[in-house]
C-alpha cells in the first residue's frame, strides 16, 4: 500500500479505534484491526515512559512501531542511548532520519522499515510500545522467550493480558485529544530470569540457614516458594534480582540476590523489628545452587 493511501486507511482506524486508545479495555472490539493507527505519545509521556525503564546511556532501546521516531529521538538526545526504530511506513522512517538529524543524534540513532513482528529481541535491553492489545498479545511471547533476564518493556496504554505489570503509572492528561479518560497510563515488565526448580542455599560462614533448600514453582515473574523449613515464606523476582523471605520461630529471614551465570548470590539478612539494632543486625553472604 502506498504511503498517501496508508495514511488514509490509518486515519480511518484512528477514528474507528479512538476508543480503544482511550484506555477501554473491557469493550471488545467491534471488528479486528489489522493495522495499528498513527497515534502519537505525547513527549511528556515519552519522557516518563523511559525514566520507568531507568534508561541509561549503555543502554539499547528498540521502538516497536516508531511513527514520527520521538521516543527513539528521545532516548538518544536525553538519556544518552542507542535507540532503533521500527516501523512501516516509510514516510514516517524519512520524517524520522530528518528529526534526528535536526537533534543531532543521527548517529546514535537508527529508523528501520521492518515490520515488528519479523525482529529477533537479544539486542535491545529497552523496548517501548504505543500499539494495541491484540500486537502485544502477540508480541508478548517472542519478547518472553527472546529477550535477556532484566530487559525492561514499557508499554503506553495497553497491557499484556495476564502478564502482570512490575509497574503501572497513570498520569492525568486534560487536553488528551481521544478517548474519554483523559490520562495516560503506563506499564514496565521487567523480564524475568527461569528460577524455577530446586535451589541450595550455602552461607559464606557458620549460620542455622546454610543448607537449606527452597523448591520455586514460577509462572512468568510470580513466584511460590517452598523451603525444607520455616513457615509463610514469600518470594520477588524483578528481572535478575530474586529475593526470598520465611519465618523461623519468631526470626524472620530475606535471601536476597542476583541470579548470574545459573546461580544466585546475595546476602541472608534477619528482618523485622529488631533487625536494624546493632546487637541484632546479621547479614551474611550466600550463594544458591540449584540442588
Ligand atoms: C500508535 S503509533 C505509535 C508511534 C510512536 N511509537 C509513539 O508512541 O509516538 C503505532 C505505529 O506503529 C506502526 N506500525 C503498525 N504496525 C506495524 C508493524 N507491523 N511493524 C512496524 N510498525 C508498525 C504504525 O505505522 C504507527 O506509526
Amino acid at each position: 500500500m502506498d504511503s498517501q493511501r496508508r495514511r488514509l486507511v490509518l486515519a480511518a482506524l484512528a477514528s474507528v479505534s479512538a476508543s480503544r486508545f482511550a484506555g477501554a479495555q473491557d469493550a471488545a472490539p467491534a471488528l479486528p484491526i489489522e493495522e495499528v493507527p498513527y497515534v502519537q505519545t505525547p513527549p511528556r509521556v515519552v519522557r516518563r515512559m523511559l525514566q520507568m525503564a531507568e534508561i541509561k546511556s549503555s543502554d539499547v532501546l528498540w521502538d516497536l512501531g516508531s511513527g514520527d521516531g520521538r521516543i527513539v529521538i528521545a532516548a538518544a538526545t536525553e538519556f544518552g542511548a542507542r535507540a532503533v526504530g521500527y516501523e512501516i511506513d516509510p514516510a514516517l522512517i524519512r520524517e524520522s532520519r530528518a528529526r534526528a538529524q535536526r537533534a543531532g543524534v543521527a548517529s546514535r540513532t537508527k529508523f528501520l522499515e521492518k515490520d515488528l513482528f519479523s525482529l529477533a529481541f537479544a539486542e535491545p535491553s529497552v523496548v517501548t510500545l504505543y500499539l494495541l492489545p491484540e500486537f502485544n498479545m502477540k508480541l508478548r511471547p517472542m519478547l518472553l522467550a527472546q529477550m535477556r533476564p532484566g530487559t525492561r518493556v514499557v508499554s503506553h496504554e495497553w497491557d499484556m493480558g495476564d502478564w502482570q505489570p512490575d509497574e503501572t503509572l497513570v498520569v492525568r492528561s486534560p487536553e488528551k485529544p481521544y478517548g474519554t479518560n483523559r490520562e495516560h497510563k503506563m506499564m514496565l515488565w521487567v523480564i524475568p530470569a527461569p528460577v524455577a526448580g530446586r535451589w541450595r542455599i550455602e552461607t559464606a560462614m557458620p549460620h542455622p540457614a546454610n543448607g537449606l533448600t527452597i523448591e520455586l514453582t514460577q509462572r512468568i515473574q510470580i513466584l511460590d516458594p517452598t523451603p525444607d523449613r520455616g513457615e509463610t515464606p514469600w518470594a520477588h523476582l524483578r528481572g535478575t534480582s530474586l529475593a526470598i523471605g520465611w519465618n523461623e520461630v519468631s526470626t524472620r529471614w530475606a535471601l536476597r540476590g542476583q541470579i548470574a551465570g545459573g546461580q544466585w548470590r546475595g546476602e541472608l539478612q534477619r528482618v523485622g523489628q529488631w533487625a536494624n539494632s546493632s546487637i541484632n543486625r546479621l547479614s551474611v553472604p550466600f550463594v544458591a545452587k540449584r540442588a
